[in-house]
């Protein structure tokens, strides 16, 4: 299952419809996948005891589950004054080190004004980098989102293909991985 995070919990954000977007081409494909939107996830659980570390509140287990069983994911990641979304970092900073995306695919889509989100990526990949994931190197930015997506379809054709392109792109990255056994899910298998 490919899961695709949508970066951020404004409500209505562009991030979860750009993710709805790609869930469609998955789906095209013929890849499984699930959307991790983290405006699903309640303050009032967030503003339990902080369990860095620890075994985490049930209520947001089950989302910490879905990453570790995820064999690709794909972040959709706005840019929030030059950088990712606090809620983002603070999501990824509740994973467990190393487990969660040691050798774990990661494909990025950026989204924001002039640059498409491309600080916030480039972030992104320093984190990632940090925790071993293995990064796809073609990451698609989406500039002017709040002009080009209308009723919930990218209106830019250029950047629809290079979304299409991206997906496809990364569904080979993983098959390689996995072919030759280096990605998160066959290394957690042979752990077993
Ligand atoms: C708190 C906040 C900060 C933002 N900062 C930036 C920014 O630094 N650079 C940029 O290009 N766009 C910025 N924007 C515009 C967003 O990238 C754009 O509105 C995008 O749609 C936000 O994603 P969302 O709809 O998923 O929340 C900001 C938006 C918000 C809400």
């Amino acid at each position: 299952m490919k899961l695709i995070l949508s970066g951020t919990d404004r409500p209505g954000s562009n991030s979860r419809k750009v993710s709805d977007i790609i869930a469609k081409l998955l789906l095209e494909l013929g890849e499984a996948n699930e959307i991790l939107d983290l405006a699903e996830i309640q303050l009032v659980e967030r503003m339990q005891k902080s369990h860095y570390g620890k075994p985490a509140p049930a209520p947001i287990q089950k989302y910490l589950d879905q990453i570790n069983q995820c064999e690709g994911l794909i972040v959709v990641c706005p840019e929030y004054n030059g950088s990712m979304p606090g809620i983002l970092k603070w999501f990824i900073d509740h994973l467990k080190y190393p487990d969660a995306f040691e050798a774990r695919p990661v494909s990025f889509v950026g989204l924001g004004g002039m640059f498409g989100g491309l600080r916030a990526v480039e972030h992104l990949q320093q984190v990632f980098g940090y925790r071993n994931s293995y990064i796809f190197p073609e990451r698609v930015f989406l500039t002017n989102i709040f002009k080009t997506l209308k009723d919930g379809e990218l209106t830019d054709a250029v950047a629809m293909e290079l979304l299409k392109k991206q997906v496809s792109g990364f569904c080979r990255f993983c098959r390689a991985l996995q072919g030759e056994g280096l990605d998160a899910l066959s290394l957690q298998k042979k752990k077993a």
